[in-house]
């Protein structure tokens, strides 16, 4: 008897505090969300000329639309009964938009994560485009300023409590990148456009292949809970195996759910060769 009663005051201790994690984790994330920054935001030269226009459109194509439509005028791209749903939102200047939006709001949107109240974008990969150039984001806000309004008004993200636990968990990735990007540090330096590794690393940073193919790119998971695991891309993996052509080739012509395709099929030959110069030049996990 006395150990039975011994076992039922442990389940319930363990019940107890079991419940009292789960709650601080429900409230500390929800306080995440809510946070907002106080970010010091730097502004760029935005031109005006075809070049940089043409540029700016050519980034927007390659990096945006797969989450914000075709229209950029927002798209449901993530919706999951159980997680909940983060719609990419309308960033044209038109109705349930962003009009109105300052050369400052783009910074701190696309650069630190954080919308004009200073609340952190879900989702959205600003730890990636920490990378851009001044001179490559100030193309892309220029485009941005020409893209036709779409009046399109979307629902806010609606996060489930399963949602909510799994992002305090860690188990959805980096959902804050308003959390982790340094806001006050050193602007890292745009590089040349040419067939080369240091041109080719610039686009595998601003593309994010290290958030699913992990730091190294020797092979990780996706942050998203659906998806295969993300295979190595250094030497020893298909990459190594394929050509310039067989790349090239792949990103014209393959398709999937959980690897952004869509966008490296926008860029031109170059680019792409010079991703993959990039990726075969690393040691892999060869020490
Ligand atoms: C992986 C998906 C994804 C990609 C890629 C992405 N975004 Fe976003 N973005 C989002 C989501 C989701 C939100 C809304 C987040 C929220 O409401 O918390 C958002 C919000 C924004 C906002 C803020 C709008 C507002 O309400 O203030 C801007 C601006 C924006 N994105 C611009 C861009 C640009 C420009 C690009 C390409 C360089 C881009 N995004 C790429 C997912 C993405
Ligand atoms: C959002 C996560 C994600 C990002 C970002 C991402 N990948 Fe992937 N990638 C995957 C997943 C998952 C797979 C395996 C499943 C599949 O192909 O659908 C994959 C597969 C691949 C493959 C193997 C294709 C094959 O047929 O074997 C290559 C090559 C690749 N990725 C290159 C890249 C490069 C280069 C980048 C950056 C420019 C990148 N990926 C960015 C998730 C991602």
């Amino acid at each position: 008897m006395r150990t039975l009663t011994k076992i039922a005051v442990g389940i319930g201790v363990l019940i107890v505090v079991l419940v009292a994690v789960a709650v601080f984790i429900y409230f500390n994330t929800t306080a995440r969300m809510n946070e907002t920054y106080d970010i010091k935001v730097e502004t760029v030269d935005v031109p005006s000329d075809s070049a940089p226009l043409k540029r700016g459109r050519h980034l927007v194509d390659a990096l945006c639309r797969h989450c914000h439509g075709e229209d950029l005028g927002a798209s449901a791209f993530f919706n999951d009964p159980s997680l909940g749903s983060i719609p990419g939102s309308n960033i044209t200047s038109g109705n349930g938009g962003i009009p109105g939006y300052t050369i400052t709001d783009w910074v701190r949107a696309i650069r630190h994560g954080a919308n004009k109240e200073g609340e952190p974008l879900m989702v959205m990969p600003s730890g990636d485009y920490y990378y851009l150039s001044d001179e490559d984001l100030g193309s892309m806000i220029a485009f941005m300023k020409t893209v036709p309004p779409v009046d399109k008004k979307w629902p806010d993200p609606d996060i489930t409590f399963l949602g909510t636990m799994l992002t305090g968990l860690g188990q959805l990735g980096n959902v804050f990148n308003a959390e982790t990007i340094d806001h006050e540090g050193p602007r890292p330096q745009g590089v040349p456009r040419a067939v080369s590794t240091e041109y080719g690393e610039y686009l595998v940073n601003v593309f994010g292949c290290r958030t699913c193919h992990s730091e190294n790119l020797t092979g990780g998971k996706s942050p998203d809970p659906a998806a295969p695991p993300a295979p190595g891309i250094t030497v020893g993996s298909i990459m190594s195996d394929w050509t310039r052509e067989d790349f090239i080739d792949a990103t014209r012509t393959l398709e999937s759910e959980y690897m952004p395709w869509e966008g490296l099929a926008v860029l031109s030959e170059d680019e792409l060769a010079a991703i993959r110069m990039y990726l075969v030049s690393l040691p892999g996990d060869e020490k």
